[in-house]
C-alpha cells in the first residue's frame, strides 16, 4: 500500500516536471488539475482554477467545443497537431493538442505542447551560430585594421616633426582620422574585459537605467517601473548589465522622440519565470527583464538582422549596441530576444538564478 501512495506521489511529481501543459477536466468541462507546465502556460494556478469552466482557460472555438464533448461522450481520443488555440485573454498559441479520455466517466487530459517554445527554440539555435559566425568575422577584420593604424598614426607624427607648419594641417587630420578609425575599431571588438560577476541588486541596475533615460528624454518620455518586489539578487556585472539594459533603453527612446510618439512611454519590468530553457539548459528559475516601448515598432523585414553587428536602420546608427547587448547576455548565459509591432517593441532579456552561494 505505501509503495503504492509512493508511486502515485512519484507520479504526480513526474507529471509537475514535464515541458508540456497538461490539463485534466471532467464531463462538465470544468477544470479538476493543471500541471505546472499548464500554470505556467496560462499564467494561472490550480487553486484559481479548480471546477472553473474550461472556457476560462481557453476560447474553445465551436469545433474545439464539439470534439472535446464528443472524445468525453465516446471515450474516444484526439489529436490536433500545429494547431492554433486562443487563451481567454485573446492571445493565440500554436500548439500541437492531443486529448485523451482517462476513464469510464468521460474525464478528459488536455495535452498541450506549445510550438512557439520549439520553434523558439531551433529560431534562437540558428540565429545565434550565425550572429557568432558574424561578430567574429566583424572582430578578425577589426583586429587586422588595428595593427597598421597604429603604424600610420606613428608616421604621421614623425613626418609632422620634420614638415613645416603650413603643412600640419594634413598630418593633423591623418592622426585625427586614424583615432576616429581606431575608436570605431575598439568598438567592433567589442567588451575586452573578462566578465566580473557579483551579487547585485537588479532593480538599483535598472534605476540608475531609469533615471538616465529620464535625463536623456527631458520630459518627451514617460518612463514607468514595473518591478517584482520578491526578485532575489543576482550573480551578474552590473556594469555590463547596465550596459546591456542603456544600449536598448535608449533604442527605445530614439524611436519614440525620432517618431515622435504621441504619449511616448518605456516600461522596465522585471518578472520571475520558471522552467525556462536557454540553449540546451533547462533553468529551473530565470529572472525575465523586459524594456518595452510603444514606438513605431520594427519591421518584419529588420527584425531578423537588428543582432548582427554594424545594422542600424537610423541615420546616425552604428549598429553596435544590440550586438553589444547579446554579447554581453551571451557572457551571461543569458537570451535576449525582440517581438515587435507597430505601437508594442519589447526586448526580453532572460538571465539565469542560480542558487548563490
Ligand atoms: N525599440 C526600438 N524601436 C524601433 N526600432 C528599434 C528599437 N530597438 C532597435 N531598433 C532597430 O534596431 C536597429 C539596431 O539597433 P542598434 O544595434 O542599437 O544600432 P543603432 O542604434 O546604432 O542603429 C536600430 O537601427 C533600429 O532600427
Ligand atoms: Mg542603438
Amino acid at each position: 500500500m505505501t509503495n503504492l501512495l509512493q508511486a502515485n506521489q512519484a507520479l504526480a511529481g513526474l507529471v509537475n516536471h514535464l515541458t508540456t501543459a497538461i490539463v485534466l477536466i471532467n464531463t462538465n468541462m470544468e477544470i479538476v488539475a493543471l500541471n505546472l507546465a499548464a500554470e505556467n502556460l496560462f499564467r494561472v494556478s490550480q487553486h484559481q482554477m479548480q471546477l472553473e469552466p474550461i472556457g476560462t482557460l481557453l476560447n474553445l472555438d465551436a469545433l474545439l467545443k464539439q470534439q472535446l464533448q464528443d472524445s468525453s461522450k465516446q471515450q474516444q481520443s484526439f489529436t490536433s497537431r500545429d494547431t492554433q488555440i486562443q487563451q481567454a485573454n485573446g492571445h493565440r498559441l500554436w500548439v500541437d493538442l492531443s486529448v485523451t479520455a482517462i476513464d469510464d466517466e468521460g474525464s478528459l487530459a488536455l495535452e498541450i505542447q506549445p510550438l512557439e517554445r520549439v520553434k523558439r527554440l531551433t529560431q534562437e539555435a540558428r540565429m545565434t551560430t550565425q550572429q557568432q559566425a558574424s561578430s567574429n568575422l566583424v572582430r578578425n577584420l577589426a583586429h587586422e585594421i588595428k595593427n597598421p593604424l597604429g603604424g600610420i598614426r606613428g608616421a604621421a607624427q614623425l613626418l609632422q616633426r620634420e614638415l613645416n607648419p603650413s603643412l600640419h594641417e594634413f598630418t593633423d587630420i591623418i592622426i585625427s582620422e586614424a583615432d576616429r578609425l581606431r575608436d570605431l575599431v575598439d568598438r567592433l571588438i567589442g567588451p575586452q574585459r573578462q566578465t566580473q560577476k557579483q551579487i547585485c541588486n537588479i532593480h538599483q541596475i535598472l534605476d540608475k537605467i531609469d533615471q538616465l533615460l529620464r535625463a536623456e528624454a527631458n520630459g518627451q518620455v514617460q518612463l514607468i517601473r514595473d518591478y517584482d518586489p520578491s526578485l532575489p539578487e543576482l550573480l551578474i556585472d552590473a556594469n555590463q548589465m547596465t550596459q546591456v539594459f542603456l544600449n536598448v533603453g535608449r533604442n527605445a527612446l530614439q524611436a519614440l522622440v525620432e517618431h515622435q510618439t504621441p504619449n511616448g512611454h518605456i516600461c522596465l519590468k522585471t518578472r520571475i519565470v520558471r522552467h525556462f530553457t536557454i540553449g540546451n539548459i533547462c533553468h529551473r528559475l530565470a529572472c525575465c527583464i523586459s524594456i518595452t516601448d510603444n514606438g513605431p515598432g520594427i519591421s518584419a523585414n529588420h527584425i531578423e538582422d537588428i543582432f548582427f553587428p554594424l545594422v542600424t536602420h537610423r541615420a546616425q546608427g552604428s549598429g553596435l549596441g544590440l550586438s553589444i547587448a547579446q554579447s554581453l547576455i551571451q557572457q551571461h548565459q543569458g537570451l535576449i530576444e525582440c517581438d515587435s509591432q507597430s505601437g508594442h517593441t519589447c526586448f526580453n532579456i532572460y538571465l539565469p538564478m542560480e542558487k548563490l552561494p
